[in-house]
């Protein structure tokens, strides 16, 4: 433990929010494919804070450079860099939070699910080691489909026995960044001060952003509303298109994933009423698994938060996208369990 007077002068607001003059426990963080895209920039957001003790970065390849690097950085972490599967085992050990960007990114034309086939077997593996090395961990699945691979890590646990459905969460943290920036440029409201629930899955329609209970209020007609739903659920396509062919969003997603796994921090240390919508094991719908907004604690999730009040633009946007959400869901499920 480390006194909050120690590590102020390399710290920032997020340290001091939340916290009186309490110690600052350790807690170690793994990023796994953090030679990666999103996996770099991710490092680099995790090494900024103030809550990660231990970061502990696992690539296939080139981790030793991106570790060098990242450790130069005068802040509270430690860093360490792993490479190659020998030393997962070592890379995972006594972490608090796994973070998974591993995985092949889409290219223009192709669809999340498109993604399957590679990214279905390295999620797999690398749970299966979170499983025998830090079954305890929250894991925070950013790899596509999330809406498949999130139900594959599930079922992986399921089979090692070590399944906890508070600690598995699919990062949808970017779909809220994206309503957050564009329902304020629409509204023209304070991007800080926007609050804007997404729900749902990750994929297409499966993204359901519910600007009616968007803040701050602003009177947006019902066309400006379908624009940025659309937006919101094609967010992901704009940036595979704009990038012609090198990948897909990192840079938000690094920020994104940063804000997730910061909360996720907050919630294991006690913070109270941290808030963020993920994709996690569910019974707000009938679907098994479902994004909204969930309330993190020490032991992960705390509370699966409702949809609250929809429009009947919203109710049918749900109902519509329930069939292709379930479809990715059982097809993760199935896969784990070798029945295609
Ligand atoms: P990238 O190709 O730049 O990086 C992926 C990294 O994963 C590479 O460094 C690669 O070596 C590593 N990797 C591959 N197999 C591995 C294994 N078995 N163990 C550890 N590392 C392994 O791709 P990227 O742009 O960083 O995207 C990564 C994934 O994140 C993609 O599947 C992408 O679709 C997804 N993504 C999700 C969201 C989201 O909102 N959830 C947003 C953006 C991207
Ligand atoms: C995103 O939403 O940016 C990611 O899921 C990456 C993608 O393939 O769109």
């Amino acid at each position: 433990f480390r006194s909050i007077k120690t590590l102020k002068n390399s710290s920032s607001t997020l340290l001091r929010r939340g916290y009186g003059s309490e110690a600052v426990p350790d807690r170690k963080v793994a990023v796994l494919g953090a030679a990666g895209g999103i996996g770099q920039p991710l490092a680099l957001l995790m090494k900024l804070n103030p809550l990660v003790s231990s970061l502990s970065l696992y690539d296939i390849a080139n981790t030793p450079g991106v570790a060098a690097d990242v450790s130069h950085i005068n802040t509270r972490s430690e860093v360490k860099g792993y490479v190659g599967e020998e030393e997962l085992g070592k890379a995972l050990e006594g972490s608090d939070v796994v973070i998974i960007p591993a995985g092949v990114p889409r290219k223009p034309g192709m669809t999340r699910d498109d993604l399957f086939n590679i990214n279905a077997g390295i999620v797999k593996g690398l749970c299966e080691a979170i499983a025998k090395y830090c079954p305890n961990a929250l894991v925070n699945m950013i790899s596509n489909p999330v809406n498949s691979t999130v139900p594959i890590a599930a079922e992986v646990f399921k089979k090692a026995g070590t399944y906890d459905e508070k600690r598995l969460f699919g990062v949808t943290t970017l779909d809220v960044v994206r309503a957050k920036t564009f329902y304020a440029g629409k509204a023209k409201v304070p991007v800080a001060e926007v609050n804007v629930p997404v729900v749902g899955g990750h994929a297409g329609i499966t993204i359901l952003p519910l600007f009616s209970q968007a803040t701050p209020k602003a009177n947006l007609a019902d066309e400006e509303i379908q624009a940025l739903t659309k937006r919101t659920q094609d967010g992901g396509t704009e940036v595979v298109e704009a990038k012609a062919g090198k990948g897909s969003a990192t840079l938000s997603m690094a920020y994104a994933g940063a804000i997730f796994a910061d909360a996720c921090l907050k919630g294991l240390n006690g913070v109270p009423d941290v808030v963020e919508c993920s994709f996690v094991q569910s019974t707000v719908t009938e679907l098994p698994f479902f994004a909204s907004k969930v309330r993190l604690g020490k032991n992960g999730v705390e509370e699966v938060l409702g949809l609250g009040p929809l429009s009947d633009y919203e109710k049918e946007g749900l109902e519509k996208l329930k069939p292709e959400l379930l479809a990715s869901i059982e097809k993760g499920i199935k896969f784990t369990n070798n029945v295609v």
